[in-house]
């Protein structure tokens, strides 16, 4: 540190302090003694630290900066005196892994031990490091583990269960690493498809994005996140970075604060309140004023009006942004200053010191009060406390118990399941699939036999475009379809890349051979910033693949594996079937085959509306001036959608009241029938309309929907409640109002009304 050591003197802890923070330490770890609350521990411990301490709890460095030189073909090795100087110097309280790529889960435990080692035997309070991972789809960095469908794909099942499922499974995998936090789940709406990072949200839905985000975050903490298989997760990216204007990752959005709390805020709040104990911020703008530096979002509304008590970390090099790209502040020390008198509480720096030292200096010439610095640490340790690291920190070593527990067969099922109910059947003209299994079937297209396409970015790598580090017994669509059918049934060729046609002449004789094409197109891996386009459409050399094959008449069926929701409108109308992948995971080329050839029956629905344009998207809960023509809400399939191999039918819509007081809650009774002859799961969705509003109020917005499983003719009658909050907007002032007048109810094609008191 570059601080005189008088200046520092200031900030010395008394040694009684030291004292009592180690006897409360103690006192808590003997057996017969009544258990130390961890408020107290915290509250002691603050007490007891020096200014370079409590800094060091809010920097968060990356594990490339503990190690030694890369060798591409090497993982990570940590160099004992990097680490000794992030953690004994700097008292570094935070590790990640910014990049880098997948290690055996026997690799990352003995990464975390020798982590662990220097922290509690080599400083002087012993407190552990808090390490933490991006296992977006599952186990993210660890070779081998469970990779579910990304979140577009998970929310297209509109099954919670599965979400929770999910959320557990990773947890488990990745604390059998010995990592106990996950930067999960991304709680951003997705209603900019042209954004790279579109995959990583559950869709374009609040109740939806809400929903999933809290059943996964019970999946991922259960009822403790300290428990041994269970880890503490992190909200992304606080608040309204999912729809910049231009499209590109990290550049500015504009939206009015009611717009913010209607549709972006409710799945934060909802998240905190299922006790998610940390927020990572925005990396863009909003209204010209970045994430990390709105103190009014941080602090007054995050930290104030939804009670948050965890703590917020930045996003990766965000504080530096502030002047290196932002220029909100002119110098990387007014940067600091900026973010942490924010709310910022810890900074993922990651590749240097300058931040603690820095904050020193700022806290010295009185740019960030002491207070500030105390509440930030209390917050980080709380986490800490509640992981059980304060209490013993063997807590915070792997836990030996929980050797080797990636991909069992159990975990296999059901990420398997939940690739099967995530793919959507967008169109099946003349009931073309299920195809039989003596079809012959021409295999072709750029996603056709790839596992990369299947997964997407953060998958054994950032990008996740690193083919050769994929499990090679995971089958891609076309391996699958060999395995189902017989190899001699199939014949393949790629047809094309992503953006370059390859030998069509051969591509349309081969297809004139089979019965049928299977045309897999898409997009190739990638995550963040490298993902950016400039238009939705998807390239014209898969498109003019599609259109020679189409001529052939032969039935053509279209397969997506993609990220968002690209335009393929040119071929909709002459392909047999479309079938909308999103990101299915690991088990999504399995799947696929299933749904394919009848062995599954399509359950999912769109969890966005899929635009047939590049340009003038509108989402399902648009406002009625988006009904009128031009404008109009006229997407190429809309939210919600998705067929079967069977029908269902609804009748008998009943309300429990026709008119309502305040305060009381309404229900909401459909029966639905599988009037088909295959058994299958529908989604039952309950949409809502606010007739009148002082503000112009959504057409519709989803308020409730549940997932039923039906045999052929069973009936089932399916019931929901409608609260006030559900009846509730953002109304003039901003506030959240709930005004008198007639509501709508909407499931399937039935309505009835109501009146609010
Ligand atoms: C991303 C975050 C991620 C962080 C750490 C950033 O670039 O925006 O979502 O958690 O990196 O890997």
């Amino acid at each position: 540190m570059t601080c005189p050591s008088s200046a520092l003197s200031r900030f010395r802890p008394s040694p009684w302090s030291l004292a009592i923070a180690v006897g409360l330490l103690l006192l808590s770890t003997l057996p017969g003694q009544a258990a130390v609350r961890p408020e107290e521990r915290v509250r002691a411990l603050v007490q007891a630290m020096t200014l370079e301490e409590k800094v060091g709890q809010m920097t968060q460095v990356s594990m490339e900066l503990l190690s030694k030189e890369l060798q591409s073909d090497q993982p990570h090795a940590l160099d004992p005196a990097k680490l000794l100087e992030a953690i004994r110097t700097h008292q570094v309280g935070s590790i990640l892994n910014e990049g880098g790529m997948g290690y055996t889960q026997a690799h990352w435990r003995e990464v975390i031990t020798q982590i662990q080692e220097v922290a509690t035997k080599e400083t002087r309070l012993k407190i552990p490091v808090l390490y933490g991972v991006d296992a977006i789809h599952g186990a993210t960095f660890t070779l081998g583990a469970t990779l579910f469908p990304q979140a577009i794909s998970l929310a297209s099942s509109w099954n919670l269960d599965l979400a929770r499922q999910a959320g557990a499974i990773t947890a488990l995998e990745v604390r059998a690493s010995g990592i106990p936090w996950n930067f999960y789940p991304v709680l951003d709406v997705g209603r900019q498809p042209l954004w790279p990072r579109f995959w990583e949200t559950f869709g374009e839905d609040t109740h939806l994005t809400a929903r999933f985000g809290t059943s996964y975050i019970q999946g991922l903490q259960g009822d403790d996140y300290g428990a041994p298989d269970r880890v503490a997760s992190c909200l992304k990216h606080f608040v309204g970075y999912s729809v910049p204007a231009s499209g590109f990752d990290r550049t500015p959005a504009y939206m009015a604060e009611r717009t913010l709390r209607e549709f972006f805020l409710p799945p934060f709040a909802a998240a905190v309140r299922a006790g998610a104990p940390t927020v990572m911020v925005n990396s863009a703008d909003i209204d010209g004023i970045p994430g990390h530096a709105n103190h009014h979002l941080l602090t007054e509304v995050l930290k104030g009006e939804l009670d948050f008590q965890g703590f917020v970390l930045s996003d990766c090099r965000d504080i530096k942004r502030l002047y290196s790209r932002d220029r909100v502040a002119a110098s990387p020390k007014e940067a600091v200053a900026l973010a942490i008198n924010a709310g910022v509480d810890m900074s993922m720096v990651p590749s240097d010191y300058s931040f603690p030292e820095l904050l020193i200096q700022c806290v010295l010439e009185g740019l960030v009060p002491m207070a500030r610095i105390d509440e930030a640490v209390t917050r980080i340790l709380g986490v800490k406390a509640r992981l059980g690291f304060l209490d013993d920190p063997n807590r915070a070593y792997p836990d030996p118990a929980l050797q080797e527990v990636v991909a069992t067969p159990e975990h296999t099922a059901i990420n398997l399941e939940a690739a099967r109910e995530s793919i959507i059947l967008l169109k099946n003209e003349h009931h073309t699939l299920p195809l039989t299994k003596s079809a012959t079937v021409f295999v072709t297209g750029p996603t056709a036999d790839k596992l990369s396409v299947l997964n997407g970015g953060w998958t054994i790598t950032w990008q996740g475009r690193t083919e050769s580090l994929y499990p090679q017994e995971k089958f891609t669509v076309l391996e699958a379809i060999r395995a189902k059918i017989g190899p001699e049934r199939v014949t393949f060729l790629p047809g094309s890349t992503f953006d370059a046609t390859l030998d069509l002449k051969a591509t349309v004789e081969a297809a004139k051979k089979a019965e049928v094409t299977i045309l897999c197109l898409g997009e190739g891996a990638y995550c963040e910033t490298p993902g950016n386009i400039t238009d939705l459409t998807l390239e014209p050399a898969q498109l003019l693949l599609a259109q020679e094959l189409l001529k052939t008449g032969k039935p053509v069926i279209v397969v997506l594996l993609e990220g968002r929701p690209r335009v393929i409108a040119p071929i909709v109308d002459q392909a047999a079937a479309i079938v909308l992948g999103f990101l299915p995971g690991m088990e999504g080329g399995r799947a696929l085959a299933d749904l394919l050839f009848g062995e599954v029956n399509p359950s999912a629905k769109l969890p966005c509306s899929y635009p047939k344009a590049p340009n003038g998207h509108v989402t399902y809960d648009h406002k009625p001036l988006e009904e009128k023509e031009k404008n109009r809400y006229d997407p190429q399939f809309p939210f919600g959608f998705g067929l079967s191999y069977t029908t269902y039918d609804y009748r008998d819509l009943t309300l429990g009241k026709e008119s309502l007081g305040r305060g009381e809650s309404q229900t909401v009774s459909v029966k639905v029938k599988n009037s088909g002859r295959v058994a299958g799961k529908e989604v039952v969705q309950l949409y809502l309309q606010d007739e009148f509003g002082s503000v112009s109020r959504p057409v519709r917005q989803l308020k409730g929907f549940r997932k039923i499983a039906l045999l052929p003719g069973e009936e089932r009658e399916v019931t929901f409640t409608l609260t006030m909050e559900d009846l509730s907007f953002i109304g003039l002032n901003n506030t959240r109002v709930v005004e008198p007048g007639t509501f709508k109810v909407m499931v399937d094609r039935l309505e009835q009304g109501f009146t609010l008191k």
